[in-house]
């Protein structure tokens, strides 16, 4: 599928007039009508629900939106409980679905009343011991080993995956919770990340369904809600289908009566945690060229570095490029699109047949609404770019200002006459 950017140059030329680049910007239309069609096509579900896995992109405002769908959070961490908690999104909207988790998070979690969501078998009585007693709702992460494979050749390896628990443990697990007074169960998996086709939630839901009869028939606890958590990918490259969350939603629908509704357990509730599939075509990065560098190769060096994207730079991952003002120029020129960091895996693209580039043009980076400014950092020093919203009426709202040095500098209390550094 043909790849458009959702800005054009002359857009882009009047925003930095306000807001330098490089920054992350984000299409409320498109994030709306999405998050509208996940609900259509799980509305079949009563208790359906979607956790947006507010790890992909933790913006209040984002968050606020999705919230207007229905759509709750998914917190690995204090922090994101704290801010989904600031964000007005609260109790049971809430998924803590963590691994390695501190005894604090559990408390806090435990505290602002969200579900929790446990990844391993010893952490029932760590929780126990932490809480002094389980929370009557609670949810196991399920690992079932080996090789997964979905559809063209998908694949992943649960098998050498550090989250979930094994079938024994899962089974003796429910009845542990059972004999604690649980009241609400839960059963959540997460095998395969960013798959690009409408088979795999299908396929986990066929899985996780027969479990849950297996487990009502061997411990007598009968499932309240499956979570069939993230996993469910986005076209990164032109070639690339991207998937129907109404075919996805169908295929879960075709499960849940085959294997569900006999059993009895109708009432089942249906719950996501995407990320990726939420927000993740609906952002951009847009980067300045700042120079050309001819030498064995053609590398144009942007104002945009991993910090602000890292996924090129640490799974060699493929985002798409567009020169902006270029759409319809022909790819001749090959370059590697680089930033900044004394890293040489600094770079957008490796390679890549794109346009003439000049010196001043505007790079849309695409896909960046999920993991990318999240997973930015601070290495040499660079600072965390801006996040702007490109609101449905065309304005542009700032809704995370860039970081500032005095931001680099708040931690190191030996320096006090940097905290009110303001540029
Ligand atoms: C527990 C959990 N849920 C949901 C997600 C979201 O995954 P995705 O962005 O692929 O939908 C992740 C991603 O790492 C995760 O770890």
């Amino acid at each position: 599928m043909e790849k458009k950017a959702f800005v054009t140059k002359e857009q882009i030329e009047e925003i930095v007039k306000k807001y330098p680049t490089p920054f992350h910007i984000y299409d409320e239309k498109g994030i709306r009508a999405n998050a509208q069609a996940v609900k259509d096509a799980f509305s079949w579900n009563k208790g359906y629900r979607e956790y947006f896995a507010v790890k992909a992109l933790p913006n209040p405002f984002i968050m606020k939106i999705l919230k207007e769908y229905g759509v709750g959070s998914d917190c690995s961490s204090k922090t994101e409980l704290m801010l989904a908690e600031k964000t007005g999104i609260t109790g049971d909207n809430i998924m803590f679905s963590s691994n390695d988790t501190p005894a604090e998070e559990f408390e806090y979690a435990a505290k602002i009343g969200a579900t929790i969501n446990l990844d391993d078998f010893s952490h029932i009585a760590f929780l126990e011991k932490t809480l002094g007693k389980l929370p009557e709702r609670l949810s196991l992460r399920y690992n079932p080993g080996g090789i997964v494979t979905v559809s063209n050749g998908i694949m992943d390896n649960p098998g050498d995956a550090k989250y979930g628990m094994t079938d024994d443990q899962l089974i003796e697990g429910y009845k542990i919770l059972k004999s604690k007074g649980v009241k609400e169960f839960g059963l959540h998996a997460f095998l395969v990340s960013n798959t690009v086709t409408n088979d795999y939630y299908p396929m986990l839901a066929e899985r996780l369904f027969k479990l849950a009869v297996k487990v009502k028939n061997e411990t007598g606890v009968k499932i309240n809600f499956i979570n069939l958590s993230g996993g469910v990918g986005i076209a990164y490259k032109p070639e690339q289908t991207p998937n129907d969350i109404k075919i996805i939603g169908e295929g879960v629908r075709a499960a849940f009566e085959k294997i569900l509704v006999p059993e009895g357990m109708e009432d089942t509730s249906i719950y996501t945690e995407m990320g990726r599939f939420m927000t993740g075509p609906y952002g951009m990065l847009i980067t300045k060229v700042l120079h050309e560098k001819k030498i064995y190769k053609d590398y144009i060096g942007v104002d945009a570095c991993a910090v602000n994207l890292m996924r090129p730079a640490i799974y060699g991952a493929y985002h798409h490029i567009t020169v902006l003002g270029k759409e319809n120029e022909p790819c001749d020129h090959k370059y590697d699109v680089t930033g900044s960091l004394c890293e040489n895996n600094d770079k957008f693209a490796i390679d890549r047949m794109l346009p003439k580039i000049n010196i001043g043009d505007y790079i849309a980076i695409h896909d960046t609404g999920a993991h990318g400014y999240a997973m930015g950092y601070n290495y040499n020093g660079k600072l965390k770019s801006a996040e702007l919203l490109l609101k449905e009426d065309g304005s542009v709202q700032l809704i995370r200002r860039a970081e500032k040095p005095s931001d680099y500098f708040a931690t190191l209390d030996c320096f006090p006459e940097y905290e009110d550094l303001s540029k």
